[in-house]
């Protein structure tokens, strides 16, 4: 049985008063949740990382950050290395986010290098891969889906790859409101599923943990999470508030443990 996983992903919101109002919002509302059902972790800015850690410290909420450098220290102005990461608190980090492939110029090989970083020092990544519309409409979703997986994780132990997470996330229902079907959903996943066993193997594939993440929301959350290869969500737009994070949490929650 894989553990389902949902992380918030708070981008570039909140300053660190509204951080720990927001974590101190969700601790209250997942006191009840069993932290061995589920992952929940938050990813807020660096400028707010040890501040949440403290709120979250005494509860089942866990840590990420949203981005890492590969480097543990250096003259590297901008950059955060896995070790502060580790000092802040943090437990996982989202690596590969498509807004740093479209923005920042993230690319497979800069991917890898931060996952090799990341799982140095004990944290686990969030992988993050998906298709751009023109990429669907072009057919080519398990292509972009192969070169992101196979360059992302090249060169990891098998041991490695069983301790991260993939996101799949079509780039064209992120922030858009445009949710992938369930069945879309479901066929993504289960390609990355079937494309890890013939990469690793079969047991690497089946405790990997999957997560779908464009547009979750509550009203879509458990439709989404029920089926059989997604393991979880990873939420933007709708992490940002208590009530809606929380909402889709219990959906997810329900969805996973009814199987
Ligand atoms: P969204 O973002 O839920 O706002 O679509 C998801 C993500 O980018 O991780």
């Amino acid at each position: 049985m894989r553990k389902p996983i949902i992380a918030g992903n708070w981008k570039m919101y909140k300053t660190i008063t509204q951080a720990i109002e927001l974590a101190n919002g969700l601790k209250r509302a997942f006191f009840e949740i069993d932290a061995s059902s589920i992952d929940i972790v938050l990813c807020p800015v660096y400028t707010s990382l040890s501040e949440v850690a403290e709120v979250i410290a005494d509860s089942n909420i866990k840590l990420g950050a949203q981005d890492v450098y590969w480097q543990d220290e250096g003259a590297f102005t901008g950059e955060v290395s896995p070790v502060m990461l580790k000092d802040a608190g943090c437990g996982y980090v989202i690596i590969g986010h498509s807004e740093r492939r479209q923005y920042f110029n993230e690319t497979n090989e800069t991917v890898n290098k931060k996952v090799k970083a990341a799982v140095k020092h004990g944290l686990v990544p969030i992988v993050c891969v998906g298709e751009t519309l023109e990429q669907r409409e072009a057919g080519k979703t398990f292509d972009v889906l192969k070169d992101h997986i196979s360059g992302g994780l090249a060169g990891l132990t098998e041991d490695e790859v069983s301790k991260l997470v993939i996101a799949y996330e079509p780039v064209w229902a992120i922030g858009t409101g445009k949710t992938a079907t369930s069945a879309q959903a479901q066929e993504a996943h289960k390609y990355i599923r079937d494309l890890a066993a013939a990469l690793y193997t079969k047991d690497v594939a089946g405790g990997m943990r999957i997560q779908y993440g464009g547009s979750v929301k509550p009203e879509n959350a458990a439709e989404i999470m029920q089926q059989p290869d997604v393991d979880g969500a990873l939420v933007g737009g709708a992490s940002l508030k208590a009530d809606s994070f929380s909402e889709i949490v219990n959906r997810g929650l329900k969805a996973k443990v009814k199987k």
